[in-house]
């Protein structure tokens, strides 16, 4: 399904630039449109008091009109708050659980379970990035390969179009419940997401020791073909989710929004764990 995904930054929902309103302004077209192409019948004969009332309005009018068109004239100041920005599917549209942890953690295994048991939509971050950078034609494909080998976080812009576009479809075709498995990895990603896209109901955090997930990963690397499970990539990988990814699990645990499991555990003792903490918060 990914594979199908075009990317294509430039018109994509981040650009939602207001445009100024070029119309001819209101009191403009309220003068233009009180001419006739017909003469206007003569004015009755006015008396001295009359004529002094009506040179008065005159100037007031005048002077009303000079103000309107000398405000419509002046350049806005650059300073000045643009329109406020609106999150694609507000509170209550869709659900979006974010699953984070160390890369070989067990996201990927945990999240196939819960769209097989539950009915989840599962959307990781990587497989979108792969998906795109194999593409024929994207303007991404090298960035993303180099990142991925380096272990290092590819722009936020290409990760959350993928997302945004990924949700959108599935959301088109019913989908409300959401696991966005690998994201955020990032603190700009955590943020952009949920001030554009969608707020997040709450973080599953796979905590695991470094040498068990490293274990995995070289074991996976045996079969996997991807260009980072192999002992340079992932040492660089460690790093990045240290550095890199923690402080998102933190920024979200100081809200109150992340549930912590132990992975270092058989597959079903993780899936009892998650079961019990999508329960714990309602899902
Ligand atoms: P992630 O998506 O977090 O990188 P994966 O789900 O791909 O991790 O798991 C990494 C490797 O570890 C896979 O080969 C998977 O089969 C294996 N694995 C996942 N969970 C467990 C577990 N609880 N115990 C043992 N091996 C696991
Ligand atoms: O989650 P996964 O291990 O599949 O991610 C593989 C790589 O994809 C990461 O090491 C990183 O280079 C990139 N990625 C990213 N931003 C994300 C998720 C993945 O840059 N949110
Ligand atoms: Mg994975």
């Amino acid at each position: 399904m990914f594979a199908r995904t075009r990317l294509n930054l430039a018109p994509v929902q981040f650009s939602r630039i207001i445009t100024r309103n070029n119309a001819v302004p209101k009191c403009i077209r309220r003068l233009n449109s009180t001419k006739s192409t017909t003469p206007p019948p003569p004015p009755p004969p006015r008396s001295p008091k009359g004529k002094i009332l009506l040179f008065m309005g005159v100037l007031a009018l005048g002077s009303t009109v000079a103000a309107s068109l000398r405000s419509k004239a002046e350049p806005k100041s650059a300073v000045e708050p643009t329109a406020k920005q609106t999150v694609a599917f507000p509170e209550g549209e869709i659900s979006v659980v974010f699953v984070l942890g160390g890369p070989g953690s067990g996201k990927g295994t945990q999240c196939n379970k819960l769209v097989k048991e539950r009915g989840f939509i599962h959307l990781s971050a990587g497989d979108l990035l792969r998906a795109e950078q194999a593409r024929q034609g994207s303007k991404y494909g090298e960035l993303i390969a180099q990142c991925i080998k380096e272990g290092t976080i590819v722009p936020q812009e290409v990760t959350i179009a993928l997302l945004e576009q990924a949700i959108k479809e599935n959301h088109d075709a019913g989908a409300r419940n959401f696991l966005v498995d690998g994201f955020p990895r990032k603190m700009d990603q955590a943020i952009t997401f949920e001030e554009k896209i969608a707020k997040s109901a709450f973080t599953l955090f796979f905590e695991c020791p470094e040498q068990v997930m490293l274990n995995r990963l070289l074991e996976r690397g045996k079969t996997s073909g991807r260009t980072d499970d192999n002992i340079d990539s992932i040492t660089k990988r460690f790093r990045t989710f240290v550095e890199t990814s923690m402080p998102v699990v933190d920024y979200f645990d100081k809200q109150g929004k992340v549930v912590k499991l132990n992975c270092d555990q058989p597959v079903d003792s993780v899936s009892e764990q998650v079961k019990k903490a999508l329960e714990s918060r309602g899902i």
